[in-house]
């Protein structure tokens, strides 16, 4: 059907919030994805049906930052609806949570949809970028990592700079992972402003953590290629850590952290901006995902069994 596209979910696996400061990070797109539909609308508006599932109040609490992003979209895209009515339908396979890339993806989804419905073919790159302005509604400055993954899909190293650095990173095969959310919504444009202040008040201390992070992914990315994900696991704990002592983890985060670590993860860390959302485990191998998703349930929260490495996030 005409006027149809589609965005992954992302699941970062190293060096949020550092990213935004120009250190490295990687990321990977998951097997879950958000899908647009567009079509003619008779009023002249645009008119938003929203079928995603997702956390409560996760669509609640960003009906303005949404509006803020569709119109940011449309004028990137140069497209009036002021003449011509148009009706965006969201809906897909990706539960929207925070941490999740829920609004990254939707972003790519439209834009994809847009280009479709109006015979654009834009390529990945400018898909890409018109995410990047529909993030702005979300998250005022994103470091653009999460749309990177949502728009390419696969293993991603990524970095911020004058002209990003977007490289994919090569793996034997996918790896299972699993991703536990915490239920609670949370501000992305808050955590990351948060990390700002904090920053600037302690600029030694957080010059420290700032520099391991950058060290870590390096290592993570040669443990990635070796395949060696025991160390991969490690340097994922350990970026936990960092992450908690920039402040953005949450007791929730950490306790969902230890449950997936005492069943067997690999390793553990929150994913995304933090202060509640997700976090994600490396357990490769059917055996250990289920072990460690099934602990994560059996406290009550809910998880996401998927896998990163996996070229279009692993759908066909
Ligand atoms: C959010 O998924 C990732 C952050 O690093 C923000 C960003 O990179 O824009 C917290």
């Amino acid at each position: 059907m005409k006027g149809q596209g589609i965005g992954f979910g992302k699941a970062i696996l190293f060096n949020e919030h550092f990213v935004v400061y120009g250190i490295p990070s990687i990321v990977s797109a998951i097997g879950k994805y958000t899908v647009a539909k567009v079509e003619p609308y008779d009023e002249k508006e645009l008119k938003l049906e929203d079928l995603r599932e997702a956390t409560p109040n996760y669509k609640e609490g960003k009906l303005g930052q949404q509006k803020d992003s569709l119109k940011r979209i449309l004028k990137k895209m140069n497209i009036d609806v002021s003449k011509n009515g148009l009706k965006i339908t969201l809906d897909g396979n990706l539960y929207c949570a925070s941490g999740i890339g829920a609004s990254a993806a939707s972003c790519v989804a439209i834009a994809r949809a847009l280009s479709d419905y109006f015979n654009l073919n834009l390529s990945d790159d400018e898909i890409n970028d018109i995410a990047y302005e529909g993030e702005m509604g979300y998250h005022g400055t994103p470091s653009g990592v999460d749309n990177t993954a949502s728009t390419y899909g696969g293993l991603i190293w990524f970095q911020k700079g004058d002209t990003n650095v977007i490289e994919r990173i090569p793996i034997s095969n996918p790896i299972e992972i699993v991703i536990g959310n915490t239920g609670k919504v949370a501000d992305t444009a808050a955590a990351v402003a948060g990390v700002r202040g904090r920053k600037e008040k302690n600029p030694e201390k957080y010059q420290e953590v700032f520099d391991r992070a950058e060290n870590i992914t390096y290592l993570a990315k040669q443990a990635l290629q070796e395949g060696d994900y025991r160390e991969v696991g490690k340097l994922m704990n350990e970026n936990h850590k960092l992450l908690q002592q920039i402040e953005v983890s949450s007791k929730e985060l950490d306790f969902l952290v230890s449950i997936a670590r005492d069943q067997g993860a690999l390793g553990a860390k929150l994913t995304g901006g933090g202060l509640g959302g997700n976090m994600i485990a490396l357990t490769p191998g059917r055996d250990l995902q289920e072990e460690v998703a099934t602990a994560i349930e059996k406290e009550g929260f809910q998880t996401v069994k998927t896998v990163v490495g996996a070229s279009r996030g692993g759908i066909e």
